[in-house]
C-alpha cells in the first residue's frame, strides 16, 4: 500500500495525454487509430541543432551547470529578445528550465499562497489550470466568445479582476484555439492592466514562430514596457525549432520573481541538460530559414484540413490564425444518438464516439470551453486525410 499525499490528487494527467494514452493501448490491441492528440511538430530537430548537441558532448559539456542556466544560453536568449521582440533584458532577468511547461510551474508554485486566483481565457492549455490547482491557487476561467475569435476583451478582464487576482494567463498564438493576439488587440488590455497594479501577467509566446497569412506576432512586455516589471514573457525551443524532447524552455522576467523561480528549479531538477542547452543555443543563434518553411507546411495543412472538419453537419470551425490546432465546436452532435443507442451528452462523449471511429483526439472540456474537441495539424497529410474520413463517418453514423 503506498502512503500517497493529498497533493498528488491535484496533479492530473491531461485530456491530450489521456487521448494519446488511450490511442497506444487501442492500437497495441490491433485497433487503426489516427492519433491526432499529441501537440508536437513531426519533424525532425533541424541537423545543425544535433550536430552543435553532438560537439558539445565530446567537448565535456556533460556536467552540471548553473541551475538556471549557462551563460552562453543566456546571452542567446538575451539576444533573441532583443531582435526578435524587441524586449531589452539582461542575463539576470533570464530564466531556462527543462520545457516552458517547468519554467511556468516555477513561476506559479513561487508565487502562488492558497486561494491566490490564476486567470485563465478559456479555452487555454490545460497545464495553466493544472499547476495552479497544484500550486494550492484558483483557476478562474473566463470564457471567450467564438465570435471573438476567443479572445479576451477588455470588459471581459476587467470583470474578472478581483483583489486575489495574483496573474492573468495570456498565450498567442493560443492552444488550442489559434487565436492570436495582434498588437493593437494586446494594446487594448493594457488600460485595464495598468488599472490593477497587483495583477501580474504571463505571456506564453510557446507558438511565436507558427503563425499563418502572414501575420506579425505581438507580445505584451514590448508593446507596453511600462508592464515588464510584472511580466513573465515565456517562450522555449519545443514548437518553434521541433526540439519537444530536448526539454528545453526560458522566460525573461524582473531580477526577484527570476531568483525565486531558481529557487524552485534548485529543488527539483536543478540545471536542464547541459547538452539541451548546447543545442539551444545553436537554435537560437542559427538560421530561421527551416522555421519558416516548416510554418508554411503547416499552414498548408491548416488549409487542407479545415474545410473538410466544416463539410462534417454538426462540426464547425474557423480557420486558426497560429499554432497548430483547430479547435472545432461539435455543438451540432450533442443529443444525437451513435448506433449502439447511446445519447451525445457532452463533448467527452463525442470523443468517445471518435474513437469507436478510429480517431483520438481531446475534448474540450479539459480545456475550459464545451462542447468542442481538439485537431492537432502537426501530422501528415495522409494522416489529416485519414481523421476527416473517419470524423466523417462518425458524424454520418449519428441519428
Ligand atoms: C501553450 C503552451 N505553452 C507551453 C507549452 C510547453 O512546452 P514545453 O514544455 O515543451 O516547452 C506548451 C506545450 O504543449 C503549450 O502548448
Amino acid at each position: 500500500m503506498v502512503l500517497l499525499s493529498a497533493r498528488v490528487e491535484r496533479a492530473r494527467l491531461s485530456a491530450s495525454a489521456r487521448a494519446a494514452q488511450r490511442a497506444r493501448e487501442l492500437r497495441a490491441a490491433g485497433k487503426s487509430i489516427v492519433e491526432l492528440a499529441q501537440g508536437e511538430p513531426d519533424f525532425n530537430t533541424p541537423d545543425h541543432v544535433i550536430e552543435a548537441a553532438y560537439k558539445a558532448m565530446r567537448a565535456g559539456q556533460t556536467h552540471y551547470t548553473q541551475v538556471d542556466g549557462t551563460p552562453e544560453l543566456k546571452a542567446a536568449i538575451v539576444a533573441k529578445f532583443k531582435r526578435e521582440n524587441g524586449i531589452e533584458c539582461k542575463p539576470e532577468n533570464i530564466s531556462a528550465g527543462a520545457g516552458g511547461k517547468q519554467v511556468l510551474y516555477n513561476a506559479l508554485m513561487a508565487t502562488l499562497d492558497p486561494g491566490d486566483e490564476v486567470l485563465i481565457p478559456a479555452p487555454s492549455w490545460v497545464a495553466y489550470a493544472d499547476i495552479t490547482h497544484f500550486a494550492e491557487g484558483i483557476p478562474v476561467w473566463i470564457p471567450t466568445r467564438p465570435e471573438n475569435r476567443f479572445k479576451l476583451t477588455p470588459e471581459q478582464l476587467e470583470k474578472s479582476v478581483t483583489k486575489k487576482s495574483k496573474w492573468l494567463m495570456l498565450n498567442s498564438p493560443s492552444n488550442p484555439s489559434g487565436a492570436v493576439y495582434s498588437a493593437e488587440e494586446l494594446r487594448a488590455l493594457v488600460p485595464v492592466l495598468e488599472r490593477h497594479p497587483s495583477l501580474w501577467i504571463i505571456s506564453d509566446d510557446m507558438y511565436e514562430h507558427v503563425l499563418f497569412d502572414g501575420r506579425k506576432f505581438a507580445t505584451l512586455a514590448a508593446i507596453a514596457p511600462q508592464l515588464a516589471p510584472r511580466t513573465l514573457t515565456v517562450n522555449g525551443v519545443s514548437k518553434t525549432f521541433a526540439m519537444t524532447g530536448w526539454r528545453l524552455g526560458y522566460a525573461c522576467g524582473p531580477v526577484e520573481l527570476i531568483r525565486a523561480m531558481a529557487r524552485m528549479q534548485g529543488q527539483s531538477s536543478l540545471n536542464p541538460s547541459s547538452v539541451s542547452q548546447a543545442a539551444g543555443v545553436a537554435a537560437l543563434n542559427g538560421p530561421m530559414d527551416i522555421v519558416y518553411s516548416r510554418c508554411a507546411e503547416f499552414q498548408a495543412r491548416r488549409d487542407f484540413i479545415v474545410p473538410r472538419l466544416n463539410a462534417v453537419p454538426g462540426l464547425s470551425c474557423d480557420k486558426p490564425h497560429g499554432a497548430f490546432y483547430v479547435y472545432v465546436s461539435c455543438a451540432g452532435w450533442i443529443g444525437k444518438k451513435t448506433p449502439q443507442g447511446t445519447v451525445i451528452g457532452n463533448d467527452a462523449d463525442v470523443c468517445v464516439h471518435l474513437l469507436e471511429h478510429g480517431v483520438a483526439l481531446p475534448n474540450g472540456a479539459g480545456y475550459g470551453l464545451s462542447p468542442y474537441f481538439r485537431v492537432s495539424f502537426a501530422s501528415s497529410l495522409d494522416n489529416l486525410e485519414e481523421a476527416c474520413k473517419r470524423i466523417k463517418a462518425a458524424g454520418e453514423s449519428l441519428r
